[in-house]
């Protein structure tokens, strides 16, 4: 019997997880709270944690984790960094889940940007008190403008495909552009001074920390559009409400937060918030914010938990051998993942 602690649980993680509970073979003991440093003891006698977005995996609980005898940490996202997986290495095996739906992210990005340029949720709150006007409504019109896509992989290709759908013309930018054609790559430097719109698809790293911050900003167009599904560390959000405030960004668009680790996926209604960087950005009227919910379909919560479930399993099988191995013994996770033919460790 594999036990995980499974850390973060919202009501419908359980849902999508506890069949798998029936399994005999695996045994989940759901924890509200999230994994750090206060909270780690708490995975004791567990053979595996299974974490999210917002769980703090360092260096010093993975030492904690290693001392309990704990041998996996089964991430149920694609991202993975929250998880030191350098420190990981040789002592806990790293899984993620690296694709479960690009379909629910890319249409949330398309989502919350025609919401906001066509002013939905304005006119959704207008009508429900019998307010028919349509002043302050005046939105554009996504045919013919260029949008920017940084990062063109699995869900930024998805996310192309949707706009190529409404007229838009494309221009990428991404570390390692896709061989395969039929994208117009350009320099950051251009999709900045070029795009309507700019949407973000890389992940976060220490080269694409801030990648929005104030100096990218003063090359954008005036008015430009930003859609943020990705990471918040992606954008400096004070660079980013000083743009909002000069007039310069148009409307930003933000399913996730650079600090939103202790207050997104939790009902924070009737309590002060303490981030008034936060609270400022949500005040703003061109400022659309939703709580890290890109991921949040039928289709994906059911991927992730399968996903999991047989990654938890390969792990602990007789060779260990797992295709969503996060590992550094290659000095590189992608040349890693390309060349294993045994366990990492
Ligand atoms: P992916 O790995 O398929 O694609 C990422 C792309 O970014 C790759 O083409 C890669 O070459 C590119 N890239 C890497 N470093 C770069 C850099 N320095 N500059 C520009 N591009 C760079 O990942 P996928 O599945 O498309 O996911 C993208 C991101 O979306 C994830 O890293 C994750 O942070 C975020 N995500 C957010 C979710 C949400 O609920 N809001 C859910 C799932 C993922």
């Amino acid at each position: 019997m594999i036990q995980v602690a499974f850390y973060d649980t919202k009501e419908y993680d359980k849902a999508a997880f506890e069949p798998y509970g029936a399994q005999k073979d695996i045994r989940f003991r759901f924890l509200e709270t999230k994994l750090n440093a206060d909270t780690v003891a708490l995975a004791e006698g567990c053979d595996a944690v299974c974490v999210f977005v917002n769980d703090q995996v360092d260096a010093a609980v993975i030492d904690r984790l290693h001392q309990y005898g704990v041998r996996l940490i089964a991430l149920r996202s694609a991202g993975y960094n929250n998880v030191d997986v350098r420190a990981a290495y040789g002592k806990l095996h790293v899984v993620h889940v690296p694709a479960y739906s690009p379909y629910a992210v890319a249409e949330h990005a398309m989502a919350l940007l025609l919401t906001s340029v066509r002013r939905i949720h304005k006119a959704y709150n207008r009508t429900r008190e019998f307010n028919f006007s349509l002043n302050g409504l005046t939105g554009f019109d996504f045919h013919g403008k260029t949008v920017g896509v940084i990062g063109t992989g699995k869900i930024g290709r998805i996310f192309i495909d949707i706009c190529r759908g409404f007229g838009m013309r494309v221009l990428a930018y991404d570390k390692y552009p896709s061989q395969d054609g039929g994208i117009e790559y350009a320099p950051l430097e251009r999709l900045f001074e070029e795009s309507d719109i700019l949407s973000l698809h890389c992940p976060l790293t220490e080269e694409t920390t801030h990648l929005i911050d104030a100096d990218a900003i003063q090359k954008m167009k005036k008015g430009v559009v930003i859609v943020n599904t990705s990471r918040g560390g992606l954008i400096d959000a004070e660079a980013l409400l000083e743009g909002i405030k000069a007039r310069k960004i148009g409307a930003a668009c933000l399913d996730v937060y650079e600090e939103e680790a202790d207050i997104f996926f939790e009902d924070r209604s009737g309590h002060i918030l303490n981030d008034d960087l936060l609270s400022r950005l949500i005040s703003m009227p061109n400022v659309i914010v939703t709580s890290h919910q890109a991921f949040l379909t039928r289709e994906a919560l059911g991927n992730i938990a399968e996903t999991t479930v047989n990654n938890i399993r390969s792990c602990f099988d007789r060779d260990g051998l797992c295709d969503n191995e996060l590992c550094y013994r290659c000095g590189s996770i992608e040349q890693c993942k390309k060349d294993r033919k045994e366990r990492c460790f």
